[in-house]
């Protein structure tokens, strides 16, 4: 069986040829990222323009790659939300198109549930081998992109969430920050591997208090940066100088918002006594959060699961994943699908 995913609710533009669960033949992405990097973030309309330009040319290429034709494809999967409408609309237009054109079914999938997915789609080593990794039947999903931070907890198929956050999403913090300080964007990488430069000791950010023990804010500390920033006067410092500020603010920042982020979904795990912890979304590239929570989880007996390098930001691969899986169990979206910026997981 071979599934196409198509993944297009922000800056990428990504289709993918799934065989069988879980094995990926080919995962094409084309980002509009260098288009807003100007613009210093995502600017819907041109993300929106870049898919409608780029979809027929990355499906050709999935294809090509995957080594199979259009007639070979027996399901396809699309993104329907959440995101941004425009591009959104691109994908799912482009979806029921083929699954008409080809009498094939159509499966809707939830971008963020199939954030959780990415650590069990397999990629093909070089003789085509595969390692399978099965979903437990119970863990704590952490999700930490640039447009959500969530923690849930799964059982058998149903899921719960136990806290979001309460304003900016975790990697929208990175961002921000990284603006402030004129790393430009986006902010995370950049931010990660300067940390390794600087004393996370620094600068002392304070913990936000929330109402629901598993919600976050990151509003707070992009400010507390925006004001120790501003009060260090960085453009009257010599250059050496405001260097060591900015490294010292990134080394603060990534260690005190990974500690946030380790220590809940560590509690949440201890809490609902799981076994697993599955990692999914852009943050999950960071290179604190990996060792930490790999590092803190397997003290207390826990295996975490964080998807490969190549699957952490948006990509087709885990739509196709999602949508292979929702197939399995029954579902068939048809050709009224339509797009929604605000789809919820539960
Ligand atoms: O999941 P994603 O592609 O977009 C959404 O679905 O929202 O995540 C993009 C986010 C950006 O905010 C980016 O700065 C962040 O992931 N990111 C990172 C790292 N790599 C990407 N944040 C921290 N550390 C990283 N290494
Ligand atoms: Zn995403």
């Amino acid at each position: 069986m071979f599934t196409l995913g198509i993944e297009t609710s922000c800056d990428e533009t990504s289709c993918a040829v799934l065989e069988g669960l879980d094995k990926l033949r080919s995962n094409v992405i084309s980002s509009s990222l260098f288009r807003h990097k100007p613009f210093g973030g995502i600017v819907p309309e041109i993300a929106s323009r870049h898919s409608l330009e780029q979809i027929d040319t990355v499906f050709n290429e999935a294809l090509e790659q995957a080594k199979v034709k259009a007639g070979d494809l027996d399901l396809v999967a699309v993104t329907y939300g959440p995101g941004l409408i425009g591009s959104l609309l691109v994908g799912v237009c482009f979806a029921k198109t083929l699954s008409y054109r080809l009498g094939i079914p159509l499966v809707g999938v939830n971008h963020l549930e199939a954030h959780l997915v990415a650590p069990f789609v397999s990629i093909p080593d070089a003789n085509g081998k595969i390692k399978r990794a099965k979903v437990p039947a119970h863990f704590i999903g952490l999700l930490v992109s640039g447009g959500h931070t969530m923690i849930s907890y799964h059982e058998k198929q149903r899921v719960k969430i136990l806290g979001e956050t309460v304003d900016d999403a975790v990697g929208e913090a990175y961002d921000k920050t990284a603006k402030i300080l004129g790393l430009g964007f986006p902010g995370g990488p950049v931010m990660d591997k300067l940390s390794y430069e600087g004393n996370p000791k620094a600068v002392l950010f304070t913990k936000p208090k929330q109402d629901r023990p598993y919600d976050f804010s990151f509003s707070g500390i992009k400010t507390a940066v925006l004001y120790h920033v501003q009060k260090q006067q960085l453009d009257k410092q010599s250059e050496t100088h405001r260097q060591t500020i900015i490294r010292d603010v990134a080394a603060s920042f990534q260690s005190s918002v990974i500690s946030w982020l380790v220590d809940k979904t560590l509690r949440a795990a201890e809490l609902k006594k799981v076994k697993d912890i599955v990692v999914g979304g852009g943050v999950s590239a960071n290179s604190l959060l990996r060792k930490r929570l790999t590092e803190e989880a397997a003290a207390i007996g826990i295996k975490v699961w964080f998807p490969p390098f190549s699957l952490t930001l948006d990509n087709a691969g885990m739509i196709a994943r999602r949508g292979v899986e929702l197939y399995q169990k029954g579902k068939r979206s048809g050709l009224k699908l339509s797009a929604n910026p605000n789809l919820k997981v539960v």
